[in-house]
């Protein structure tokens, strides 16, 4: 019997076979002549790989796939979960040939699987009946192209544990050692920008999101809308009312993966909200993130940065430069040196926003910490029209989430979703549900609370220690944030921050925030660390900050 006559040529057919199938009757058919049957043990050295045992019985039919007696097949993901010896009936991609013997192509796509360490020794192979299926070719075909490489030492098959993939002395060649572009993890980690990752509220998270999804319409798993499950702008349009001051309706609100993908969505691509070349220069901090400027600059926006004093960026600027018509600011705490914008300035931007016929763009990034006393709201409360607030879960939650929320004018709405396209592409339409449920259980609310005792706690351990080591070290932007600025003697910061290498901690200087346009005689820069303080875990703040104490300089 030849393959072909069992199975007529076919379209190329992948498998991914994974159901599982009743045990073979024990006489098998279709055996060629001359193979070494597959449980006699007699595979010879000559037809095995290099220093493999022989294999000791032949394909095991469907005995370790499921139990005689069982009543019907279990699923995938039932065999996913069992046996030791790797994943049963564990999805197996295959292609094979449209033409030829279908033996020959089975057989050599799996000899090329195995090879190529797409699978592993001690994979479980899928029960011969499921992969025929799969395949579309017959099941005596699949059962001799297992046969014949047990024969060969490319698969064991054992009683009770299926068809596996043969342990084989020759070693897949090893990839090559790619060089990771993360540094490795320092001894002291105090570089500001994220929330502490051992504090993400898993347990409250994962019970958000269990009930998130058992009561998710069917429609959620589909194709998610570009503008944000509606369980979420509801929930996001009260929380930011309540907690933010934030003025909007659910449908003036957008999700994103982020603050950086809000800034991508205005500036960058072909659909961009305001294209670099009709909208021209954009105002920006004169000290920020550099990120954030890399990649408006990326995008082709030109960006001028405005002074910083004690009251924040000096926006009285804005009116003298006839060319700018949008402001990037972070008015609720100013990044990276701390402090709110001014009252009377947050007035005097969204009048020269108004009077200009332009916008401002508020980064309102970690507006739920501020310790000493009420937050401050957002900006766009003042003029929902001409303020564009951005919102991001990447402080208060964490970065790994990619969820942010853009709130927009109404005549801007239309516009960022056509920027986003037809599908959401970026914000997981399963965690946009948890983050809703999380919300509207008021889990959020307690994690926020949670965490800013915590970052009190850490803030006032910073300045308590600073008071005892290091009392010449003027501190600022304590009142809010995750983050605060040492001040330095001038010309000292980089040999400060040398020495902070040193000892394994890691921080920034104020240098790498500056805009590289701000003039000196606009505003002197100044030397400074940015201690992020919420960075580490618990267990290791104490060793951080003894070592951060160790590397200020002694006063002058
Ligand atoms: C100034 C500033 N804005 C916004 C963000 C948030 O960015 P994203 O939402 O893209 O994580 C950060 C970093 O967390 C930041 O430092």
């Amino acid at each position: 019997m030849t393959d072909t006559s069992v199975d007529p040529p076919r379209t190329p057919r992948r498998s991914s076979a994974g159901a599982a199938e009743a045990p073979r009757p024990a006489a098998r058919r279709g055996h060629r002549p001359g193979t070494t049957r597959p449980d006699d043990g007699n595979a010879t050295a000559a037809t095995r790989p290099a220093g493999t045992r022989p294999a000791t019985a032949r394909p095991a039919e469907g005995a370790a796939h499921s139990a005689p007696s069982a009543p019907s097949a279990p699923s995938a993901t039932e065999h996913s979960a069992a046996g030791a010896a790797g994943p049963a009936g564990a999805d197996l991609h295959l292609d094979l040939p449209a033409t030829g013997s279908r033996r020959s192509a089975l057989m050599d796509a799996l000899r090329e699987a195995i090879r190529s360490g797409r699978l592993a020794p001690g994979t479980r192979l899928p029960p011969y009946r499921a992969l025929a299926a799969d395949l579309g070719i017959a099941r005596n075909t699949a059962a001799d192209a297992y046969a014949e490489l047990v024969a060969e030492g490319w698969l064991t098959a054992r009683q009770g544990s299926g068809t596996t993939v043969a342990e084989r002395a020759e070693p897949v060649p090893p990839t090559r050692a790619r060089r990771s572009s993360r540094p490795p993890r320092p001894a002291h980690d105090l570089r500001q920008g994220q929330p502490d990752a051992a504090a993400f509220p898993r347990t409250a998270w994962l019970a958000a999101g269990r009930r998130a999804l058992t009561a998710a319409p069917n429609e959620a798993f589909g194709p998610g809308d570009p503008q944000g499950r509606r369980e979420l702008r509801e929930v996001l349009a009260d929380y930011l009312a309540r907690a933010r001051g934030v003025r909007t309706d659910p449908d003036r609100i957008v999700v994103c993966s982020g603050f950086a993908h809000a800034l991508r969505l205005l500036f960058d691509g072909p659909r961009a909200v305001l294209p670099a070349r009709t909208a021209g220069p954009l105002a920006v901090e004169g000290y920020g993130l550099a990120f954030h400027r890399g990649l408006l600059a990326a995008a082709g926006a030109t960006t001028r940065p405005l002074p910083l004093d004690e009251h924040g960026a000096r926006v009285g600027g804005l009116a003298e430069d006839p060319e700018i018509r949008t402001a990037l600011l972070t008015p609720a705490h100013q990044f990276p040196t701390g402090g709110p914008l001014h009252p009377g300035r947050r007035a005097a931007v969204v009048d020269w926003a108004r009077g200009r016929g332009g916008l401002v763009l508020e980064d309102d990034y970690d507006g739920e910490f501020r310790y000493d006393r009420q937050p401050v709201g957002a900006l766009q409360g003042l003029d929902p029209e001409r303020v564009v607030y951005l919102g991001t879960a990447s402080k208060s939650l964490s970065p790994a989430l990619r969820l942010g929320w853009m709130v927009l004018p109404d005549h801007l709405v239309d516009r960022v979703l056509a920027a986003k396209g037809e599908r959401e592409a970026w914000a997981s339409a399963l965690d946009q549900l948890t983050l809703a449920e999380f919300i509207g259980s008021g889990g959020y609310d307690r994690h926020v609370r949670r965490m800013r005792r915590r970052y009190r706690d850490r803030r006032d351990r910073l300045v308590g220690a600073l008071a005892e080591h290091a009392p010449h070290i003027e501190v600022t932007g304590i009142a809010a944030g995750l983050h605060a600025v040492l001040r330095l003697a001038p010309g000292t910061e980089r040999s400060v921050l040398k020495a902070a290498a040193y000892r394994g901690l890691v921080l920034d200087g104020l240098a790498d925030y500056r805009h590289p346009l701000l003039a000196a005689e606009a505003m002197p820069a100044t030397d400074g660390l940015v201690v992020g303080y919420a960075t580490p875990p618990d267990h290791a703040y104490p060793a951080a900050l003894e070592a951060l104490c160790a590397i200020l300089p002694p006063p002058l």
